[in-house]
């Protein structure tokens, strides 16, 4: 008889059209066309909630790559995209948000297969936010234009000074496995709305509903060549991509070493280049904080989506005179983020994406205890077959701890406590990270001044983990350059002409 606390890791059976999908030949989307593999190497597709190995997806050879590229330089070219009136590329936006709306269930099953992201969350939270992004961004094509401006030693009937936008040209994106859908939508949309056509590689732990977006995009009526989507690893197809020549952009988000190495490859032919990267995002309970909100908020910003968040909340700073009570809240709080299989209805908090994050978690959590870090709660992993990793919470920890400087990302939080304001804004920026902090207390100048005093790209006040397709995002030191949506988003997208004539 297997435990009840077995059980609840125990994948479920998967539908008929997630089973059938994942009988479909390994293929690439280049041009509007499904390419099977030229050389047939292939990577193997593991459900993190069983371990299984369940499909198989391509691992593009250079040619591959090539094609892809190509298809997506013939499209940028001759205009067939962003030579069209804005409101036919704004339609086509919709359509996809349509079409993503259309097949929510699906993707959020194959989601949930693929990454082991609780199936509810992905169509809570991922799908919902996808939408949302294609929507706003849709609305941004008529809006891109640019400006008069003034020649200011001449007389504008002598001068006539503008700047345009223009789309920066053929975009590589290369994509991490933590939010796979969204983060796929949230590089495309920008892209697609400032004109550009574009190469996408998914992460090869996550690619399945990269795969099934295709299907969305011939779908939506895109003109062939605009969106192609190509697997393979990141030492193969990303690298490739990231070097080749006719590639006028690349955007990544992922590990802080791997953008690192792609900021050098995309130097060769000085490509623009935007990268979200890793972090170590600070949460800080002022004295005065409302706890009641602030724990189980606090717990959120370190357990959803196990951890595998880069605007996670895994340094906390609690005021000295509500940190044990704060420690215990967080210890209760972890019932409710107990793992569960993917497809679990009641999953909150599924496994981690793979045998090697999970290895590389429990490691962490090792390094931290023999550096003299104290397990509050969790630090260990439930029986089964699936990448599971239980809710953690370490103490006693120092700022020189690997535990504390390192991104481990995953389901583990380690927790400081403070008695002074400017000494917790001074050990919240001791980090070679600067993507996302949040500060929680009633007093209004604090808030201001913490937000100020912050080095990080995004501070949150009394919230943590709020994002929308208006606001900014991207880091200051080490966590990249460069910001995501929003205006700034799509800007980054573009190159700005500055144009002069004199009037004759
Ligand atoms: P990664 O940075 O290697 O993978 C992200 C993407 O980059 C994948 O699509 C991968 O194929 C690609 N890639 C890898 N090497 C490449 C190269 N040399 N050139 C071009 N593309 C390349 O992340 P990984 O190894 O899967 O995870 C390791 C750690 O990275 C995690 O434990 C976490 O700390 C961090 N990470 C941070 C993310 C974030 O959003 N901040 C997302 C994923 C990982
Ligand atoms: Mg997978």
């Amino acid at each position: 008889m297997p435990s009840i606390h077995s059980e609840i890791l125990v994948q479920k059976n998967y539908s008929a059209s997630a089973n059938e999908f994942l009988q479909r030949r390994p293929a690439l989307f280049i041009d509007n066309e499904w390419i099977t593999s030229t050389n047939g190497t292939l990577i193997p597709v593991v459900d993190p909630s069983s371990g299984k190995e369940i499909a198989c997806i391509v691992e593009s050879t250079s040619h591959e790559v090539d094609l892809a590229v190509s298809a997506a330089r013939r499209a940028f070219d001759d205009g067939r995209w962003s030579n069209l009136p804005a409101e036919q590329r704004e339609r086509a936006l919709h359509r996809l948000a349509d079409a993503v709306e259309a097949k929510s269930e699906e993707l959020a099953e194959l989601e949930a297969i693929d990454s082991g992201k609780p199936k509810n969350m992905v169509a809570s939270v991922d799908i919902p936010a996808a939408i949302r992004t294609l929507r706003y961004m849709a609305g941004w094509p008529s809006k891109l234009a640019g400006e008069l401006q003034l020649h200011p030693e001449a007389s504008p009937s002598e001068f006539h000074a503008f700047t345009r936008r223009e789309p920066v040209g053929v975009v590589a994106q290369i994509i991490p496995w933590n939010f796979p859908l969204l983060m796929l939508v949230n590089k495309i949309a920008p892209a697609l709305a400032a004109g550009c056509t574009l190469v996408l590689k998914p992460a090869e732990l996550t690619s399945l509903t990269a795969l099934r977006f295709a299907d969305l995009v011939q779908d939506a009526g895109f003109p062939a060549g605009v969106i192609n989507i190509i697997t393979g690893s990141g030492t193969g197809a990303g690298e490739m991509l990231s070097r080749h020549p006719d590639v006028d952009k690349i955007a990544f988000t992922g590990s802080t070493a791997v953008g690192k190495l792609i900021n050098h490859a995309a130097t060769e032919s000085l490509k623009r280049v935007t990268l979200e990267l890793g972090g170590k995002g600070p949460v800080i309970l002022l004295p005065d904080a409302d706890l009641q909100t602030a724990i189980p908020a606090a717990a959120q910003a370190i357990f959803f989506n196990s951890g595998q968040v880069c605007v996670a909340g895994s340094r906390l700073f609690a005021h000295s005179s509500v940190f044990d009570q704060v420690i215990e809240g967080l210890a209760g709080a972890t019932q409710f983020w107990t793992p569960r299989a993917a497809l679990d209805p009641e999953a909150i908090m599924g496994p981690l994406v793979s045998q090697g994050q999970k290895d590389k978690v429990l490691a962490c959590i090792s390094e931290g205890q023999k550096a003299g870090a104290t397990v509050a709660v969790g630090g260990d992993c439930p029986e089964g077959e699936g990448f599971y990793v239980n809710p953690t919470v370490l103490v006693d920890v120092k700022p020189e701890m690997s535990v504390v400087r390192d991104e481990i990302f995953g389901p583990v939080l380690v927790a400081q406590r403070f008695d002074d304001f400017d000494d917790v804004v001074a050990a919240a920026n001791d980090s070679h990270f600067g993507l996302a902090a949040s500060v929680w207390t009633k007093d209004i100048g604090t808030m201001h001044r913490a937000i100020a005093g912050i080095k990080s790209g995004t501070v949150w006040g009394n919230c943590h983990g709020v994002m929308g397709p208006g606001l900014p995002m991207g880091g200051y030191k080490q966590s990249g350059f460069g910001r995501e949506m929003g205006r700034e988003g799509v800007e980054a997208y573009t190159e700005l002409k500055t144009a002069m004539i004199k009037l004759q």
